[in-house]
């Protein structure tokens, strides 16, 4: 999608449709709203699609409903702009162009509608042979007092927003199509684009560094394992700081030997989310060049049942020395992120930053609305956190007490893999902490927020991209 800022009125500009913002409680003058008093009320999301309307260049205006003023942020901008292009793609409308509302110019809003366009026009369609929606092929935001930083912020919209639906389609690929080693490929790929230098371990590297936990849940599959780094590395990057993005890469999670129940298994391949976000985080980073240096390690395996599978009671050595019994093959995202966590340690990252879809039970605490924040350290928990709240991708702090490592205790080992039936995304959560040890470290648990069960007026069903916005963010707002 072709991105441009236009200043000037927005009934001069040359587009097949106009989005215009109506709020609710406030009287609409301008384009024709006023005679539709009463059917338009400005309610969030609501569309209304008018033809040949008198004075205006567009042969369409779309009015968008923007809810109440007093409410309206960034992220309502974003979503308004997402319902309207696909109000809009649905009629084949391939010149959109928005009239950001003067009270709403700044440079966020500006922003937040290149995202939500973008977003938008997102969908999971890759293997559809039939008719498929067009993509649309420009949205221009209108504004009526120029400024330069709106030119960088339609910038930054326009990379992170197709970074995300990058790793979207990621996401969405099947584990057929997708494998470790594809993981891998696409890793590589992103790398010579945009400037990253990409390295990637095999089975037997990994055995050599003793990476036993990552490797045991791999034995199942027919298909390799591998660890992905992908290195930003600026030049005058202060020496104190290096993120580390680590995603867990799961590309197909059956369970194992602890197999899943049937219904709803084909889901289990957006279980490499956390990793294709750590991608997708890498290629914008890698476009927008934030001041920090920021690796991203992703663990890449297919949890699979079969002959050389591992068996609920195998004890396997990580590599940081310590033991874990694996009582639940299906917990295998936590012992793969372990060695990574570890790995990315002995590489020198002095903060850490996993991304995982790790529980069903982070999913019974939030819901689909928020993703799980745990944290070992509280300024990294507020940079997190500062960093979603500003990105418009919500998530809700959770606890890390000590006295929960008792619900890990092994009896054969130095921790079991899982917990018991309580708090069981707390102690996945500890688990991890067991791994990063002293270095600063949060995780964020998306198995409720990677994944949308039914389309929503400004999203497609499937992969959501979350939380690639805060990664990108977190980074670009690092002062060291
Ligand atoms: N990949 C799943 C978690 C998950 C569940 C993601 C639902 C997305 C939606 C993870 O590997 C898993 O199976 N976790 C188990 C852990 C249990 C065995 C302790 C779970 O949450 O049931
Ligand atoms: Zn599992
Ligand atoms: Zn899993």
């Amino acid at each position: 999608m072709k991105i441009s800022l236009e200043f000037q009125p927005a009934e001069r500009v040359d587009a097949e449709a106009l989005i215009v913002p109506v709020f609710e409680g406030r009287p609409e003058t301008r384009f024709g709203a006023a005679s539709l008093a009463g059917e338009v009320t400005g309610k969030a999301l609501e569309m209304t699609l008018l033809h040949h309307v008198s004075g205006v260049s567009a042969a369409r205006v779309l009015l968008a409903g923007a809810g109440k003023p007093e409410k309206f942020t960034a992220s309502e901008q974003r979503s308004l702009a997402s319902a309207a292009i696909r109000h809009l793609k649905a009629k084949s409308v391939a010149r959109v162009a928005l009239a950001l509302d003067p009270a709403f110019a700044a440079p966020e809003f500006a922003q937040a509608a290149v995202e939500g366009a973008i977003l938008g026009d997102f969908d999971p369609d890759t293997y559809k042979t039939g008719e498929k929606k067009k993509a649309v092929e420009s949205f221009t935001v209108v504004v009526t007092a120029h400024d330069e930083s709106l030119d960088r912020a339609i910038e930054r919209g326009r990379i992170v927003a197709e970074a995300q639906n990058y790793t979207r389609a990621l996401v969405n690929e099947p584990a057929n199509k997708l494998t470790p080693s594809g993981v891998a490929a696409a890793a590589r790929q992103v790398a010579a684009e945009y400037g990253l230098e990409c390295q990637v371990l095999d089975r037997e590297e990994m055995a050599a560094l003793g990476m036993r936990a990552l490797l045991g849940v791999a034995q199942g599959s027919a298909e390799p394992p591998a660890l992905v780094t992908l290195r930003y590395q600026p030049s005058g990057a202060p020496s104190g700081v290096h993120l580390g993005l680590v995603g867990k890469g799961v590309t197909f999670d059956s369970g194992g030997i602890s197999i899943k129940p049937g219904d709803g298994m084909e889901k289990m391949k957006y279980d490499m989310a956390g990793g294709a976000s750590a991608i997708g985080a890498m290629r914008a980073i890698a476009q927008l060049k934030p001041a920090i240096a920021v690796t991203a390690f992703i663990p890449c395996v297919e949890n699979m049942p079969g002959g050389r599978a591992q068996r609920p009671g195998d004890i396997v050595a990580a590599m940081s020395g310590k033991t874990i019994e694996v009582i639940n093959t299906d917990a295998e995202g936590r012992l793969i992120l372990a060695d990574a966590l570890s790995y990315a340690r002995s590489r020198g990252c002095t903060h850490l930053v996993d991304v995982a879809t790790l529980t069903g039970a982070i999913v019974i605490a939030l819901g689909h609305l928020r993703a799980g924040l745990f944290s070992s350290d509280d300024g990294l928990r507020d940079r997190v956190l500062s960093a979603s709240r500003s990105a418009g991708e919500r998530m809700w702090p959770m606890p890390l007490d000590e006295d929960y490592k008792d619900y890990l205790k092994s009896a054969f080992a130095d921790l079991s893999n899982v917990g018991g039936r309580w708090g069981g995304a707390v102690t996945a959560a500890i688990f991890l902490k067991e791994f990063a040890e002293d270095t600063p470290w949060a995780h964020i648990d998306i198995a409720g927020t990677a994944w949308l069960d039914d389309e929503k007026p400004h999203l497609a069903k499937g992969p959501t991209g979350l939380p690639v916005r805060t990664l990108v963010r977190l980074a670009l707002d690092w002062e060291a």
